[in-house]
């Protein structure tokens, strides 16, 4: 209970120091939030989205889940993209993953940990579909770096391959997805260069008519 107790002290002390810096800050951000960024993140509780892009409350629009994964039926990642996107109108999508994820890890390993595993088959599918090149890497930390970086393009790609973000590109809203990851070790972000910004760069497999 003191720990919480800390918790109500710690609101308060913020927002003494918002109002304190803008009487209206509060005022202006319940009238209404309009962010420019969704991003689609991993849980742990060391990749805080809005400190790490030095965004303020209102600016971006997030949803996080243990290793950043988007299923294509998943309807909390589907519900969060089209409000983002339709209701919102972001223009920019991150998917951004990081370094030293558990969750990526455990897809690595034998040990069973529960109902997770279920959720954690979707980065397996990401280390079959990449076995070759995952597996040719010479030491197993590569290897957990490397499928941190092919699960953050998979989600990218999931992102594209939906209704939701075909859609919009077939209506010419200037929407880009990117795929980014963040490194525990030292804070900072890397971009992994697979930004995908139209219908065109869609496999036609996934592609809508
Ligand atoms: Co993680």
């Amino acid at each position: 209970m003191k720990e919480l107790k800390k918790l109500f002290q710690n609101n308060r002390n913020w927002v003494k120091e918002k109002t304190g810096e803008n009487p209206n800050y509060f005022k202006s951000l319940a009238d209404a939030q309009d962010p420019l960024y969704l991003w689609f993140g991993c849980s742990d509780s060391r990749v805080p989205a809005n400190e790490i892009v030095g965004l303020e409350p209102g600016e971006l629009f997030v949803s996080r889940n243990v290793a950043n994964v988007f299923p294509h039926t998943d309807f909390n990642c589907l519900s969060v993209l089209e409000y983002a996107v339709n209701i919102l109108k972001v223009q920019h999508v991150i998917v951004c993953g990081h370094y030293g994820c558990g969750g990526v890890k455990a897809a690595m390993e034998e040990h069973p940990l529960g109902l997770v595993d279920n959720w954690l088959r979707h980065i397996r599918d990401v280390y079959a579909k990449h076995k070759g090149e995952i597996e040719a890497l010479e030491d197993n930390t590569k290897r957990y770096r490397r499928l941190v970086e092919l699960n953050v393009r998979q989600q990218v790609l999931n992102v594209c391959h939906t209704t939701i973000l075909q859609e919009a590109w077939h209506k010419k809203k200037p929407i880009t997805v990117h795929g980014w990851v963040y490194d525990l070790e030292s804070g900072y972000l890397e971009d992994l260069n697979c930004c995908y910004t139209s219908l065109e760069q869609v496999e036609s497999i996934y592609k809508m008519r």
